[in-house]
């Protein structure tokens, strides 16, 4: 290949290669750790970022798979260098991992603009890890791949499978409505995570990983591998090989990703019947890239688009069956020319050619398009008096006869009041009433937890009542359902009108006419407005300082504002290419 890179080309080279002092230390510290320097002199180092963490169950196989990643980089004559990085474990952090989603971002960013690396190997899947590399990695533009965790197995239940966060709702709502017993709750516990990998629902990580292996940023079929799978360990020594020829090529993720690779993202989400939280983390991956991406094309898209993946929470099955069924190549061949195929990908190939021969092998689970598991609307943006700004419904996954539908407001002025109050006997509520939960947002919990699947209060569960129309500024898991409006924007901390509504207010809701108002006039939600106090910031120190100075509301994908391309606050560049001074 006549473009390939020379060793002296290499970025680490600056560190490695030269002679002085600086690269003696370099050199000499490499030797410290048992390395030759025939190991290292004049090949690609390639960083590799490991979410691995004793607290993340969904990447416990990451030791074992980061030694395969390398073992594929050494074959084809790179130099491997493992970096963990902070690990974002979805069960586990509070109040909820989006809140460390951006602070990933900025870690990845600097570890690669800092160390010697001329490509790198992200590894992730539990939710919030893969935008979170990825957003990292596009802000350094080296060459990268992803190497996604992959689903877990199948869960196991009395016989049947179960599935991860949605089976989850509806045992406990059997228990809390006496429908199971204390026993049968505690079968479920045993047997719904019963392997390493992140959740194997259509949820968020599934969701992600796909739109990430369409995006052209993992090696074909990498997304849908469970992650015991031997077939996924071939996978992480193919990657490591991959990414040392990308080096070379100097195939970089900005020339991947273009607005056809989003379309092409977004549509593959929207008939994955994904999480609705794809909406805030690819509009933020797009707006890292400088590709416009909004809410609006969600809508347009979803309003075209048919799911065809039969997964829970929208359908029957689980990532594994999918996997069985062909995975995600073959699901993307079933979407014929609603993909564009001529989009290029870390191989150095189209998604058409990636995809080419691909077959479905149970139409159940992959359907054809003239037989879908839903026409359209996989996911709505909705507008109105409530949410000026958008917010967003996933129609696939709740009750229809919700689609349309006028109630009378029961509103919690945040989570603790809610949880509270919730199960109360006296409790104003009845089935055909609004739950809104206020102060759920990026500001306002703080971190935009998934809340969003607002709980039935007990009283209604014993009456068989299983869906009602939900209302938050929060996001809800991907492995959720129901009829829960989400991402209200502007949320209700910084004053939009959702902290406006009042206990008995009429709420309407009209899916097909993608609108959310309350019937509450104009000069009373004026009125309102003028005696609204704004709360007090939720951190006074560290961290949280940062992140409620910058973040940035749902409809822009919740970014630091100083992440963004073109952010500056006047300071010149410490160099002119904004690479670090090696001292
Ligand atoms: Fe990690 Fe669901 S808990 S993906």
């Amino acid at each position: 290949m006549t473009n390939r890179k020379k060793p002296e080309e290499l970025r680490s080279h600056r560190w490695y290669g030269v002679k002085d002092l600086r690269s003696f230390g370099h050199r000499s510290r490499t030797a410290q750790m048992g390395y030759h320097q025939s190991d290292y002199a004049g090949k690609p180092v390639i960083a590799i970022i490991n979410t691995w963490s004793d607290i993340n169950p969904c990447h416990s196989h990451f030791k074992a798979r980061v030694e395969e990643v390398k073992r594929g980089i050494w074959q084809a004559g790179g130099f491997p260098v493992e970096m963990p990085a902070m690990s974002l474990s979805e069960p586990f952090q509070k109040p909820t991992t989006m809140l460390y989603r951006n602070l990933l971002a900025m870690e990845t960013e600097e570890l690669l603009k800092s160390y010697p690396a001329d490509g790198c190997v992200l590894m992730g899947g539990c939710d919030k890890t893969t935008p979170a590399l990825v957003m990292g990695a596009l802000a350094m533009n080296l060459p990268t791949i992803f190497m996604p965790a992959g689903p877990m197995l199948r869960g196991d239940y009395k016989g049947g499978t179960i599935g991860s966060g949605s089976d989850t709702w509806k045992y406990w709502a059997e228990l809390r409505a006496g429908n199971i017993t204390e026993n049968d709750w505690q079968e479920v516990e045993d047997g719904i995570a019963r392997s390493p990998g992140h959740c194997m629902t259509m949820g968020t990580a599934s969701t992600m990983t796909s739109a990430v292996e369409v995006l052209g940023l993992t090696l074909p079929g990498a997304a849908s591998i469970p992650a015991p799978d031997s077939r996924h360990a071939q996978m992480a020594t193919l990657t490591g090989k991959r990414i040392v020829d990308m080096v070379w090529e100097d195939l970089k993720p900005l020339d991947l990703l273009t607005e056809g690779s989003f379309t092409n993202a977004v549509t593959a989400v929207l008939a994955l019947g994904g999480s609705t939280n794809s909406v805030v983390h690819l509009i933020a991956m797009a707006r890292r890239a400088s590709i416009p991406l909004t809410l609006d094309r969600f809508d347009e898209l979803a309003r075209i688009t048919p799911v065809i993946a039969n997964l829970r929470p929208s359908g029957a099955y689980l990532m594994e069956d999918f996997y069985y069924a062909g995975g995600l190549r073959a699901f993307l061949g079933q979407l014929g020319s609603a993909i564009d195929g001529t989009q290029l990908t870390c191989n150095g190939k189209t998604l058409g050619e990636n995809i080419q021969g691909a077959k479905v092998y149970n139409e159940d689970v992959i359907r054809p398009l003239a037989k879908p598991l839903v026409e359209r609307d996989g996911l709505a943006v909705l507008y109105g008096n409530i949410a000026p700004k958008g917010a967003v419904i996933k129609p696939a996954a709740m009750e229809q006869h919700l689609r349309k539908h006028t109630g009378r407001a029961v509103v919690f002025k945040d989570y603790n009041d809610m949880s509270a109050r919730i199960d109360s006997p006296d409790l104003d509520v009845d089935k055909d009433s609004v739950i809104v939960l206020q102060s759920a947002g990026p500001q306002g919990a703080p971190g935009m937890p998934e809340w969003g699947q607002l709980p039935i209060p007990q009283k209604l569960l014993k009456q068989g009542v299983r869906d009602m129309l939900r209302i938050s500024d929060a996001r809800m898991s991907g492995t959720s359902y129901g009829a829960c409006v989400l991402h209200v924007t502007p949320e209700s901390h910084v004053g939009g009108p959702l902290a406006l509504v009042r206990d008995g207010d009429m709420i309407t809701i009209d899916i097909d006419a993608r609108g959310i108002n309350m019937l509450v006039s104009d000069e009373e939600i004026a009125k309102r407005k003028a005696a609204w106090v704004k709360p007090i910031p939720k951190f006074t120190r560290g961290y949280g300082v940062l992140y409620l100075k910058h973040i940035q509301q749902a409809d822009v994908g919740c970014d630091f504002d100083f992440l963004e391309p073109g952010y500056s606050e006047g300071a010149e560049p410490q160099t002119a290419s904004g690479e670090p001074e090696i001292h």
